[in-house]
């Protein structure tokens, strides 16, 4: 009896349908009630009463098996011989779950903010050189940033290197001479910086730009306390302070009102009531020269911040890296938000 099942298993694990007729053929010969193996389940009543229980399973995993062969194989005929791949492509998807990163929500949200405000979305390489970056933003020849310590270099001479900032946009649409302009550049930026809870060589930043005839300092304080309430919420409150940057003059920080104490101080915004989160300013002449628009003419606000940093405020995240790191409980939390 054990032979006998052994060489049928041998037999069918060797089986390969050549139609539907062979198929067919195989299942009389091995499953049908006059088939070989119920034959084999009747001789099972003359097994010796010790060997019952091997030759029972030896018995039951030969039918499994052949069922099995006989079931993987009508599959494939109607699937492959036939062609015959029953799908209906109009029914919806199954839900994939998953939800969206929370700098993608943000970004979105941004996006979003500003759109509805007539900004374009603006994009430029991540690999740009000395010109974009740095020079046409009259970043002077000595100035720090263009220290190997800070820039992630891809070539000297030429300079090629990550951009740093998101300012290089601003460089690649002027260029472009179509006025005027109202941008936004979302996009990722590198920094030789080490990595800590409130630092990245790698973060996001978004650029705000906007020229035209008459832009004053009054329109990019509007612009931005639109953006500040829509984003931290209707209570928010901004306030300027003066700043310097070499592509702005004037220039200046944007502090809004901590949204955790709601400008009581706590140790987030270290008791002042204040959190910085963007710099910003008039567009300096010589950038608009050196991208070939006549500042004689044409005025205009640029902004930038990075995304990381108006996340972590948002959701009261206290570690940048977090973003990074893909830890399934962080993520999760964002889920419902998509
Ligand atoms: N590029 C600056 C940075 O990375 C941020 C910035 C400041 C952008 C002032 C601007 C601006 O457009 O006007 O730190």
């Amino acid at each position: 009896m054990r032979e006998k099942i052994a060489g049928l298993l041998e037999q069918i694990q060797s089986f390969e349908a050549e139609s539907r007729e062979h198929l067919e053929a195989f299942r009389i010969q091995y499953l049908s009630k006059k088939g070989l193996i119920p034959a084999l389940f009747n001789d099972f009543k003359q097994v010796a009463a010790e060997d019952r229980k091997e030759m029972g399973m030896l018995l039951n995993n030969l039918k499994q098996k052949a069922q099995e062969i006989l079931d993987l194989q009508q599959e494939r005929f109607v699937a492959v011989k036939e062609n015959k791949i029953q799908m209906d492509t109009s029914l919806p998807a199954p839900a994939l779950g998953g939800g969206r990163h929370p700098l993608s929500i943000v970004r979105r949200d941004l996006n979003s903010i500003f759109e509805r405000i007539g900004f374009k979305i603006a994009e430029g390489p991540e690999i740009e050189d000395d010109f974009h970056n740095f020079t046409a933003l009259n970043f002077p020849e000595e100035h720090p940033a263009r220290d190997m310590q800070d820039t992630f270099f891809i070539s000297k001479s030429p300079d090629i290197a990550l951009r740093t900032h998101t300012s290089s946009v601003q460089v690649r649409v002027m260029e472009q001479g179509k006025l005027p302009i109202r941008i936004i550049a979302p996009g990722r930026v590198f920094r030789n910086e080490a990595i800590s809870a409130r630092a990245h060589c790698i973060f996001h930043q978004i650029e705000g730009l906007y020229i035209d005839k008459d832009v004053s300092f009054a329109d990019l304080k509007q612009t931005l306390f639109y953006f500040a309430q829509e984003f931290f919420g209707p209570e928010t409150k901004i306030r300027f302070r003066p700043s310097y940057f070499p592509f702005t003059e004037t220039s200046a920080e944007m502090d809004v009102s901590c949204n955790i104490c709601g400008g009581k101080g706590c140790n987030i915004c270290k008791y002042s009531g204040w959190v910085e989160i963007l710099g910003c300013g008039m567009v300096d002449p010589n950038v608009l020269e050196a991208c070939g628009i006549d500042s004689n003419v044409y005025s205009g606000y640029a902004f930038g911040m990075g995304i990381e940093r108006i996340t972590m405020m948002k959701y009261q995240i206290n570690d940048l890296r977090l973003f990074f790191e893909n830890d399934m409980r962080f993520l999760k939390q964002f889920e419902t938000l998509v």
